[in-house]
């Protein structure tokens, strides 16, 4: 036997593991805390970012057997993957009675094109008590993109950032395209973009590796990033900004430069150091067209994805 309440207007947030007490900020005093799962039941004033997924569409069963619980997750929906804060073996044993789902790692840039079927997510509150929800933010575990690394080619590992953006939006520059990449040095965005088949102006006061300055897909300017004149790179469809500065540095910049101008997509890397910046996240949360993410290889930083609308 099962019984399924939905629990209307309510969101799950499973915060990122070392940034709990980011989302526990941004979230209200009322809340209920299951390890890394916070549950919400009121409407947020603003916008939350710091978290790995959000469960949109909560359910709560009450169930007396195992296969009860597998049964009551299967009649919602095919596909769950599982948080456990407490009760990990029943709880296997619930995962075990339902559709098996790979945590294989994604192969770039096949990612991009992957279809990624619903996958709701759940949790155990209790021994006879179940949280899920069949509608989630990401489609990946635990908002989890993790991909096979390639350890040779890329000079950094910040190449994971853009193979998790493209993978999530499902387009990248194409052959050809123009692009722009600030802070460059030593390459990883870069190297990705060039994999791709892309034009690169990549600007940094270092260079990139070697490989990558004698590429014939590359113009390397040393310089200061935000002193570049955008009007003298047209055609140029993406913008990509890692440059490490204050987010408002960032924001001045964009709003300044890159909103006026052609561009029509841009990746920018928001850096915190403490949480005194914070207040700038919602002014680039307002920027039509933005939107912005903790991508699973951010450390304390957002993600600003920014397509034109109009
Ligand atoms: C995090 S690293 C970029 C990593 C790069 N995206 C990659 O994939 O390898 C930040 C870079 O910003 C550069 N930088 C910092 N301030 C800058 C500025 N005002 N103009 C240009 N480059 C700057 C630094 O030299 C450094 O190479």
């Amino acid at each position: 036997m099962y019984q399924i309440t939905e629990c209307e207007n309510t969101k799950a947030y499973l915060a990122i593991e070392g940034l709990e007490n980011q989302l526990l900020q941004e979230l209200p005093s009322e809340k209920e805390i299951f390890g890394r799962l916070i549950w919400v039941k009121e409407e947020l004033k603003n916008p939350v970012f710091w978290f790995a997924n959000q469960w949109q569409e909560n359910y709560q069963i009450e169930f007396d057997s195992i296969s009860d619980c597998a049964k009551a997750l299967s009649s919602i929906q095919k596909n769950w993957w599982p948080y456990f804060s407490a009760h990990a073996r029943r709880g296997t044993l619930i995962q075990d009675a339902l559709p098996y789902i790979s945590p294989k790692p994604l192969v770039f840039p096949g990612s991009m094109q992957t279809t990624y079927p619903p996958l709701g997510s759940w949790t155990l509150l209790g021994p006879n008590t179940a949280l899920a929800s069949p509608v989630c933010s990401s489609p990946r575990p635990h908002g989890e993109w993790n991909f096979v690394e390639d350890r040779v080619g890329p000079p950094s590992r910040a190449y994971l950032k853009l193979w998790e953006v493209f993978s999530m939006l499902q387009m990248c520059p194409k052959p050809k395209e123009k692009c722009l990449d600030l802070g460059a040095s030593p390459g990883g965005w870069t190297w990705v973009l060039t994999q791709l088949g892309a034009r690169v102006v990549a600007i940094d006061r270092s260079p990139l590796r070697e490989d990558l300055m004698t590429s014939p897909l590359v113009q390397f300017q040393n310089g200061n990033a935000f002193s570049v004149n955008l009007e003298d790179y047209p055609d140029t469809s993406w913008l990509f900004c890692d440059v490490i500065c204050y987010p408002e540095k960032l924001y001045e910049f964009f709003m300044q430069k890159v909103l006026p101008s052609s561009i029509q997509n841009a990746v920018c890397t928001l850096k915190f150091q403490g949480s005194e910046h914070y207040p700038v996240i919602q002014k680039f949360a307002a920027i039509p067209g933005g939107s912005l993410i903790h991508l699973t290889h951010n450390k304390h930083e957002l993600t600003f994805v920014f397509r034109r609308t109009v």
